[in-house]
């Protein structure tokens, strides 16, 4: 594919879509943004509101390139519909059915870490369904290319923001995940000019890359690390045993933006880590240690 792509980007205005929107537009493409309201999109792109649950899609692929398709949750909403499956799982078949009626082929879906087949988590599980309709959709003439990112960060990354905030406690409670459990942290500009990479290579088309950072870490050296990026002293740890925290999210979950999920507890019990480096080589970066972006976390 040549240069100058016109590109939709569904959840553009997102944490990782901020960052791959602006990475797309710099490196001169036409970028269209769907989300479901304003939000911030850099200068040159333009944003189209809509709930791609039920939007009328083909308006707004109708001439694109290609598609990158971002939109997914890591905590459902089960009052308005928004569950795992439906926003994984279901709007992903919606999205690509719709590509194929628009003969727009190339598609990066952005999945996550972990993902396979009889993952503990519901979010991985529905994951990876949501890349079992790509593969499908292969059959169809979908030219995909399926990331997955561990532990994103930079630019104020949520998950980081919350462990900041943690950190600047007198006493940090830290989830009790043992020492084995590690996470491979990825920086998101690294993450974005891989994005803006595939679409250009065409030997990622059909591929599926984990995209992990130069480092493992324990969710204790990962507190730490951000406690000296922060120029905090040294944490004084509070372990919390995840059986305890599993029961606080069971009942926290009756109360909004309670942070931490059932789901999520899930998740903290395994390592979220990966020896697939071949991303290193398409991005064409030198990847970023949590250690370099200072408070820009
Ligand atoms: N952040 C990470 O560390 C990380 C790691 C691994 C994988 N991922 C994956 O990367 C993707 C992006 O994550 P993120 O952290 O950037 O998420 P995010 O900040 O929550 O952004 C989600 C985006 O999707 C839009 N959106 C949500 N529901 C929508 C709908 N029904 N219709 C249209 N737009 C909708 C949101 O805007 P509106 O709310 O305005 O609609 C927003 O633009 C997700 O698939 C996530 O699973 C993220």
């Amino acid at each position: 594919m040549g240069e100058n792509m016109r590109i939709v980007v569904t959840g553009g205005t997102g944490y990782l879509g901020q960052g791959i929107t602006r990475a797309l537009v710099a490196a001169g493409h036409e970028v269209k943004v769907i989300a479901r309201h304003r939000g911030p999109i850099p200068e040159g792109a333009r944003l189209v509101e809509g709930d791609l649950r039920t939007m009328d899609l083909t308006d707004a692929l109708i001439g694109a390139d290609a598609v990158v398709h971002l939109v997914g949750i890591i905590r459902e909403q089960p009052s308005q519909g928004i569950t795992f499956e439906t926003v994984h799982t279901n709007l992903t078949f919606r999205l690509l059915q719709t590509m194929v009626a628009a003969s727009v082929r190339r598609l990066i879906h952005m999945s996550a870490l972990g993902t396979r087949e009889g993952a503990p988590s519901r979010y991985h599980q529905s994951k990876w369904l949501a890349e079992s309709v790509v593969h499908q959709m292969q059959g169809d003439g979908i030219r995909p290319t399926i990331l997955r990112p561990s532990f994103v960060f930079g630019h104020g990354a949520p998950f980081f923001q919350m462990v900041a905030q943690m950190v600047r406690l007198p006493l940090c409670p830290l989830p009790e995940s043992g020492g084995s459990v590690e996470v491979q942290p990825v920086w998101r500009d690294d993450l974005a000019r891989l994005v803006v990479r595939c679409l250009e290579e065409e030997e990622t088309v059909g591929k599926v890359y984990e995209v992990g950072g130069p480092e493992r870490m324990t969710y204790r050296a990962l507190y730490q690390t951000v406690a000296r990026a922060l120029r905090r002293p040294e944490p004084i740890f509070i372990p919390v045993p995840l059986d305890l925290l599993q029961k606080v999210a069971h009942f926290g979950a009756l109360v909004p933006q309670f942070p931490v999920s059932e789901d999520q507890v899930v998740m903290l019990r395994e390592s979220n880590v990966t020896e697939d480096d071949r991303w290193v080589a398409i991005a064409g970066v030198k990847p970023t240690r949590l250690e370099e972006v200072g408070q820009d976390l």
